[in-house]
């Protein structure tokens, strides 16, 4: 398979894997619940002391888990990983249970630093290591009336303590329009900064579409369903007010409750400057996608 898209970012612009790793606790109020991304205002990380980075190891977010800022660093080491099987279904020539092994061998996986930016207005760049989703979609090939792709999350009651709690309708739910499936920048997730997945982060298989909020990337996928209409996402269930089927970076939209206008990196000291998003998260390459839409209807 040939390289189709090259990165303009450099290990220089990587966000610190230590500031990643600890960016929950920095942004600090993590675990509100309705907030994608769980996080509250940025002004309380000004607050706090440099060594509480050392404190907690993990931050994320995979509500499976808990909602907690630290449940998912603390509880996601009980989900099993391995074996892991994808089913993939629907409007496919090719449907059935796809081992993640066979997956990853007939893939390219390529390191790819994003851009990363969550709905609270905080962002970072990370390297990731995946491959294409549209390779995996050719693998099994695509009949031509699907129109959208479904992604759904392993849903284990006993290993993962936080689906006991009604905070998302559980499975966790993610899609995509076919179009933006099949772009060359969105990306089947197997790892970051060099190592594979930790489980809190999605392991051993998440999506990550670097011109959309973070909420998009669908962590620890076990179904791919290529439909012909357009599935439900679980933050649009949760609060279809705040959170829409698209979910892009959109400086122009904001959210109900708070401006995305301008976004604060990670990495740069914790009164790091805040900067101007960018319209697709930077990637204008995706932007002929959305030709003739409104995209403050479809947000
Ligand atoms: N996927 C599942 N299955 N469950 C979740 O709770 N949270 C989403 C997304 N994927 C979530 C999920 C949200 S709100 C964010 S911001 C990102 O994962 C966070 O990914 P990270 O912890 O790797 O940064």
């Amino acid at each position: 398979m040939s390289r189709r898209w090259t990165n303009d970012l450099t290990a220089q612009d990587v966000t610190p894997e230590r500031v990643f790793l600890n960016r929950r606790q920095l942004m600090s109020g993590a675990g509100a619940l309705g907030i994608a991304g769980g996080l509250a205002a940025p002004a309380h990380a000004q607050e706090l002391e440099p060594n509480s980075f050392e404190d907690i190891t993990n931050y994320c977010n995979f509500y499976e888990f808990g909602t907690g800022k630290s449940d998912p660093a603390q509880y996601a080491e009980a989900l099993t990983t391995e074996p892991w099987t994808v089913q993939i279904d629907g409007l496919v020539e090719k449907p059935g249970d796809y081992s993640f092994e066979d997956i990853l061998s007939q893939m390219d996986i390529e390191e790819r630093i994003y851009r990363f930016r969550c709905v609270e207005a905080w962002s970072m760049v990370v390297p990731w290591n995946g491959f294409e989703l549209g390779d995996l979609l050719e693998m099994v090939g695509v009949k031509p009336e699907a129109q959208y792709v479904a992604f759904e999350t392993a849903y284990r009651p006993d290993e993962m303590r936080g689906v006991a709690y009604p905070v998302l309708d559980w499975p966790y739910v993610e899609g995509l329009r076919l179009d933006e499936a099949r772009h060359p920048l969105t990306l089947m997730a197997t790892g970051l900064y060099g190592k594979p997945l930790p489980n809190q982060n999605g392991a051993p298989l998440r999506l990550v579409v670097p011109w959309k909020y973070g909420f998009k990337s669908i962590k620890s996928i076990v179904r791919i369903t290529l439909t012909d209409s357009q599935p439900p996402t679980s933050w649009n269930k949760a609060n279809a007010r705040e959170y829409g089927f698209y979910s892009n970076v959109n400086p122009n939209v904001d959210h109900p409750r708070w401006s995305q206008a301008t976004e604060r990196p990670l990495g740069g000291g914790l009164l790091a400057r805040r900067k101007p998003t960018l319209m697709f998260n930077g990637y204008d390459e995706v932007a002929s996608l959305y030709d003739g839409m409104d995209l403050t209807e479809n947000f």
